[in-house]
């Protein structure tokens, strides 16, 4: 075991070095996506911060500033070996510190919850992993999303997310080994989805949709583009959207496991009933 008066330093991450995150989020059975990490850089990139015990990475963190009100925390993890010893909760304040007064958001292990309670964070609902397996055909009436102007899937998503997040959008959508739908009406976009390559088969996310059954064809158009592979989606709890667990499960889902999403300073007004599933863990 390291010497506990080992120098320990937090600095900020660049970003040839975002696949530290990646392989111990995987070591925590997160299946995190396997190229999330540019979209998440450029959300911020002085946001993602890596603590050295005696020259070696022992800690991570992303605290992403969205704009001046909004930043979401994740991806907080410190090296099994170097647990208990205070970096935790040394590498949190460092990346806290970067958020300032903003609100800030997370999507938290439930056995964390106390102690994020403790750290000024109020519990505001849970997220339920469900996981199944892809396939099916793309349903009439999705268009890709490539189809739709740029600016609406912006706006739309300002709808469902506490902040705009244009820089971070034009990468999630294109992102390799990725698919991305829209459902379009006459007064224009009605809802759009995501699905991407993880570590482990696909994850969804987001899914925002008008009402339910945009959802539904929406989702049927993402699980068809990863026939054969597992495919999970982060869905919000029924005080939040009573529909989104059981939209989940008509593709034959069932449940991995659950976080606590809080926040620093309440709940963000955004349209709850089109959130079936959220866009990442890791950043809101
Ligand atoms: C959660 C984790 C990052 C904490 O790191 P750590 O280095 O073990 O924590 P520390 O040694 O700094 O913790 C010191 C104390 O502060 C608590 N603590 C840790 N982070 C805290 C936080 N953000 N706010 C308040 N308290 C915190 C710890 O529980 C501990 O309390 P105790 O002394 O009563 O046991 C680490 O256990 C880990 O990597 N776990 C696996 C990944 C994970 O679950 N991450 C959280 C995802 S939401």
């Amino acid at each position: 075991m390291m010497p506990t008066d080992a120098p320990f330093t937090v600095r900020r991450m660049r970003a040839d070095e975002l696949g530290l995150i990646r392989a111990w989020a995987t070591q925590e059975g997160w299946n995190p996506g396997v190229h999330d990490a540019a979209a998440f850089y450029a959300a911020d990139p002085q946001g993602f911060f890596v603590a050295e015990l005696a020259g070696d990475p022992a800690a991570c963190i992303s605290c992403v500033a969205y704009d001046d009100e909004f930043g979401f925390l994740g991806q907080y993890i410190v090296r099994p070996d170097a647990r208990g010893r205070g970096y935790g909760v040394r590498t949190w304040a460092a990346g806290m510190a970067h958020l300032g007064i903003r609100n800030v958001g997370l999507d938290g292990v439930l056995d964390q919850q106390a102690n994020y309670e403790r750290s000024g964070f109020r519990f505001a609902h849970q997220h339920i992993r469900h996981e199944g397996d892809g396939g099916g055909s793309v349903p009439s009436g999705v268009v890709p999303l490539s189809t739709v102007p740029f600016d609406q899937v912006v706006a739309y998503d300002r709808t469902c997310f506490p902040a705009e997040r244009p820089v971070f959008l034009r990468r999630w959508v294109t992102l390799p080994d990725s698919a991305a739908f829209g459902v379009v009406g006459d007064g224009g976009l009605r809802g759009y989805g995501v699905i991407r390559r993880s570590v482990d088969g696909h994850k969804v996310g987001p899914l925002f949709a008008d009402d339910r059954p945009v959802a539904e064809r929406l989702l049927q158009a993402l699980w068809a583009t990863a026939s054969g592979s597992r495919v999970c989606i982060d869905v919000p709890d029924a005080t939040t959207n009573p529909m989104a667990e059981g939209l989940a499960r008509m593709f034959g889902t069932r449940e991995l496991f659950r976080t606590a999403r809080m926040y620093t300073r309440g709940i963000p007004a955004v349209a709850s009933s089109r959130v079936f599933g959220i866009t990442t863990m890791e950043l809101g």
